[in-house]
């Protein structure tokens, strides 16, 4: 696990090795991660033998387009957060499609079943990570909508669910109001929202072929965000295990 010839070159390389030991034993990661050689900017991470955590995460974005950025951003989030030793399940938005909140079609019919699923999701995992578009400064409605479905569900899914935010969009502000905005109805529904955000600006140009950020420093702050998380979420755990009713 050492530099090669790419790195000497001080050409980026990032080698990922995951590695699975018999089930019932802790999973094995190992990652190196070489910088560019920009004098004084090379950075080389090592985590080791890593980590079962037994932090489980539902990753998604809040994005329906198959070309979304968000779902873009949402598939690199997962990585990092597996690399900091939790268990993802990356979901596509599209698997939890619900209408428009309607008191009438709820005392109908109840709770749509993309919500349910929503919610059995989320509660399976015990964590969240949601990467959202930003319409109009603010949050899609349509990810309002499914926190207004999934608010009408008792017991509760998100109380004391620990949750990381982020977002993209093409624009410089990388979608920092919508990500700031959903942080309202998750905490005022009870979730423990993660003080960090990461929002990717320029998004549009951000991502190489590999489907990974070109951008060094980006990628490191991704992937120290996502470690914080993963330590934040096991810190809340009993908390997490006395959820109220
Ligand atoms: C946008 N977009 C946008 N971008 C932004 O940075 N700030 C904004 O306020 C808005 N507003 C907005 C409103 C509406 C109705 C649309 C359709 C789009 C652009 C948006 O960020 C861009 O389309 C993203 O690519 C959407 O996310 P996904 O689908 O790529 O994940």
């Amino acid at each position: 696990m050492t530099h090669g010839p790419a790195a000497a070159a001080g050409r980026s390389r990032v080698m990922i090795t995951l590695g699975r030991e018999p089930p019932g034993s802790r999973a094995r990661f190992e990652l190196l991660w070489v910088g560019k050689g920009i004098p004084g900017k090379e950075f080389r991470r090592e985590s080791g033998r890593e980590r079962n955590s037994g932090v489980k995460v539902l990753v998604f974005a809040g994005s329906m387009r198959a070309a979304s950025l968000n779902k873009r951003l949402a598939k690199v989030a997962a990585g990092a957060l597996a690399r900091a030793g939790a268990e993802v399940d990356l979901a596509d938005f599209r698997e939890f499609e619900v209408p428009l909140y309607d008191g009438d079609l709820e005392t109908a019919s109840g709770v749509p079943a993309g919500a349910q699923a929503l919610a059995s999701r989320l509660q399976r995992a015990g964590s969240l990570c949601l990467v959202t578009p930003e319409y109009n400064h603010s949050i899609p409605g349509t990810v309002k909508n499914a926190i207004d479905w999934l608010s009408r569900i008792r017991p509760s899914p998100l109380a004391n669910v620990p949750a990381l935010v982020m977002s993209a969009s093409p624009g410089l502000a990388g979608g920092s109001r919508a990500a700031w905005a959903v942080k309202v109805p998750l905490e005022l529904l009870g979730m423990l929202v993660y003080p960090g955000i990461f929002t990717l600006a320029q998004a549009n140009q951000r991502f190489g072929p590999d489907g990974g950020l070109k951008d060094d420093d980006l990628a490191e702050r991704l992937e120290k965000l996502c470690e914080d998380f993963v330590r934040y979420a096991t810190a809340l755990d009993p908390i997490r295990a006395a959820r109220p009713a």
